[in-house]
């Protein structure tokens, strides 16, 4: 959702913020601002819309000051005019605010406001917070903790004040908030990726905590204003990775990174000498590993496809039945809990606020909290007793790709890793530990695909309005993805749907040259995909297909076909997608559309 960067230390703060929004704008982009603490009492410059108009207007209206928040939204209350745009001020103008997420006694607290005579200026929930502050008296951190117990919801706030020119004060509830611990400056951002090119000492600010930052130190207090105490930590993750590097998108550079993600995640939980899992890693308690007998995976977006997969390499691996859960719905479906339960927050980005309350549910019904997840330190991670790294690197590009393969890597490591501590390892084991690395080269080999096939591929697409993605068995999840991701980024529909359900609705679609790309290399029902594809070729249907280059009976199906190396079956999720991933991207591309930030999707969705 929102990005939010704070600053405050000796250099002019303009330049840091807006190069902070810049590295943030992926996670909002409706519209931006930043308040500065100048000679003369806070300044603010707002625009609406991207980031650019910011830059413009803070190019013509320089703003001079050492300590300034800045912000990137996505619009929840309030349409992303200027007006609405972050910071909001309290009714003197003395206190700036900037927030991600969602107050929940907005209206409540909107009309004592109003009662009470307070002129608002926007339709903002934020404004609200920013006018209970300005209503208070002392300095900002005696204000927000006595304003504090009246905000119901979810919030990352940043607010500074004219009167205390040398200070940031931060507190949150839900979404996430990173302190950085410069040399003579501290910095709070909503994620890392904002601050990681000045410092890699981070402090993650807890639920209920407020932070003051100055030049010099920072405080860290409990709601009730009692000190906390917690020590740095340093982040491995380096800012060369949240650079382009050339390339003309985030997105394509993922892409191409997914042979090194897929990489690292399989040497840091495989012990290649021993050529077995790393049990130990995962810190599954041992008497929980010997009561587990039913495992629920919970996530959204594409890692809720990487679940999907997850069912068949989980069930078919630890023989525990497995159930995959939108996060959304599992938090209020009251899902059957107990200490006989494993429940896996899928996360990238680890702060999925209808994946963490699904977490927090399963943990409060006595279940075994896990995570795979691609942020150390973030909230999941926090959350679970169990944890598995993907080791995928920062994701710019909102449409996930490389996060989504190496956690498909990842369930395979927590299935072999269960299996072992079950004692059922035998020969496959050692087989799918060989893959497993092996994996990298295969996707690789995807990368180095004739690019004359994509053309074709994306002509195809591109000019239709619609199209249908079909899998079945273990590939049915990629089908989903695949057409998640043309959605995504080029805004044409597309249906992902396991090919032997097609006949009962989606078939009423094809007609004459209508596009059904297909995942069809060798698994067990790939004769059944093909007599789907028949059904459809039938009625005019145009077929591209995932598959290997000698699959001849594919080849006689379909238009084209997006050639992928053999690998084990359970492993064919990972490089079948990779096709799907470069053909929605170069259909992006092909209609002009703005691949890093597609329209109205947000990174990461801090809010429920
Ligand atoms: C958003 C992103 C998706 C992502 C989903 C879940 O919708 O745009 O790319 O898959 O959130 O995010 P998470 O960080 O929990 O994997």
């Amino acid at each position: 959702m929102c990005g939010i960067i704070g600053y405050v230390g000796a250099d002019q703060v303009v330049p840091v913020v807006l190069d902070g929004l810049r590295r943030l704008e992926y996670r909002g982009y409706d519209s931006a601002g930043m308040a500065v603490i100048g000679d003369d009492g806070i300044r603010i410059l707002r625009a609406a819309g991207k980031l650019r108009n910011l830059e413009q207007r803070a190019y013509h209206e320089p703003l001079y000051g050492t300590t300034g928040v800045g912000h990137t939204r996505w619009a929840t209350h309030g349409a992303p005019t200027e007006a609405n745009a972050h910071p909001q001020v309290d009714g003197r103008g003395e206190i700036a605010v900037v927030h991600n997420g969602i107050l929940e006694n907005y209206a409540a607290l909107r009309r004592e406001l109003l009662d009470d005579g307070v002129e608002l200026a926007s339709d903002t929930d934020t404004e609200l917070i920013a006018q209970l502050l300005g209503r208070e008296t002392g300095c900002l951190a005696e204000r927000v903790l006595r304003v504090l117990p009246r905000l119901q919801g979810q919030y990352a706030v940043v607010t500074v004040r004219s009167a205390e020119p040398d200070t940031v004060v931060a507190f949150r509830q839900g979404p996430p908030l990173v302190i950085g611990i410069g040399r003579g400056e501290n910095l709070v951002a909503s994620d890392v990726t904002a601050i990681l090119h000045r410092t890699r000492e981070v402090v993650y600010l807890d639920n209920g905590e407020v932070a003051v930052v100055r030049a010099d130190r920072v405080e860290l207090l409990d709601a009730a204003g009692g000190p906390v105490e917690r020590p740095p930590e340093t982040l491995d993750w380096d800012a060369g990775r949240v650079e382009k590097g050339g390339y003309r998108h985030f997105m394509l550079k993922e892409i191409f990174e997914q042979p090194d993600a897929i990489r690292n995640t399989v040497r840091a939980h495989l012990d290649a000498e021993r050529s077995g899992v790393i049990v130990d890693g995962l810190g599954i308690p041992a008497d929980r590993l010997d009561r587990l007998r039913r495992i629920h995976l919970v996530a959204c977006g594409t890692s809720w496809h990487s679940c999907l997969v997850g069912k068949f390499i989980l069930e078919r691996l630890t023989g525990l039945p497995t159930e995959v859960d939108y996060a959304s719905e599992y938090r209020y479906r009251e899902p059957l809990l107990g200490d006989d339960l494993l429940v896996v927050g899928v996360t990238q980005s680890g702060e999925t606020a209808d994946t963490l309350s699904a977490m927090e549910l399963a943990a409060a019904g006595g279940a075994l909290l896990a995570t795979v997840c691609n942020v150390r330190g973030s909230s999941s991670w926090r959350l679970a007793t169990a944890r598995m790294l993907t080791q995928a690197g920062p994701e710019i590009g909102v449409a996930s790709t490389k996060a989504f393969t190496t956690q498909l890597v990842a369930l395979t490591v927590l299935a072999l890793a269960l299996r072992r501590a079950r004692g059922l390892a035998d020969r496959l084991d050692e087989q799918l530990v060989r893959e497993l690395q092996r994996l990298p080269l295969a996707v690789e080999e995807v990368l180095r695909t004739d690019r004359a096939l994509y053309r074709r591929g994306t002509e195809i697409l591109s000019e239709a309005t619609d199209s249908l993605y079909l899998g079945r068995g273990i590939l049915y999840p990629i089908a989903l993805e695949g057409a998640l991701k043309l959605k995504e980024i080029s805004y044409l529909h597309a249906e992902g749907y396991p090919a032997g359900e097609m006949k009962h609705g989606p078939i009423a679609l094809v007609t004459d040259g209508f596009p059904v790309v297909a995942v069809a290399t060798a698994t067990a029902t790939r004769d059944k995909l093909l007599g789907n594809l028949m059904e459809v070729r039938a009625r005019g249907a145009t077929v591209l297909a995932v598959a290997e280059p000698e699959a001849d009976d594919v080849a006689e199906i379909a238009e084209l076909v997006l050639p992928v190396p053999t690998v084990h079956p359970l492993l064919q999720p990972v490089v079948a997608v990779v096709p799907l991933q470069l053909l929605a991207y170069n259909v992006a591309v092909e209609l002009g559309h703005d691949v890093d930030q597609p329209r109205n999707l947000a990174k990461s969705v801090t809010v429920e």
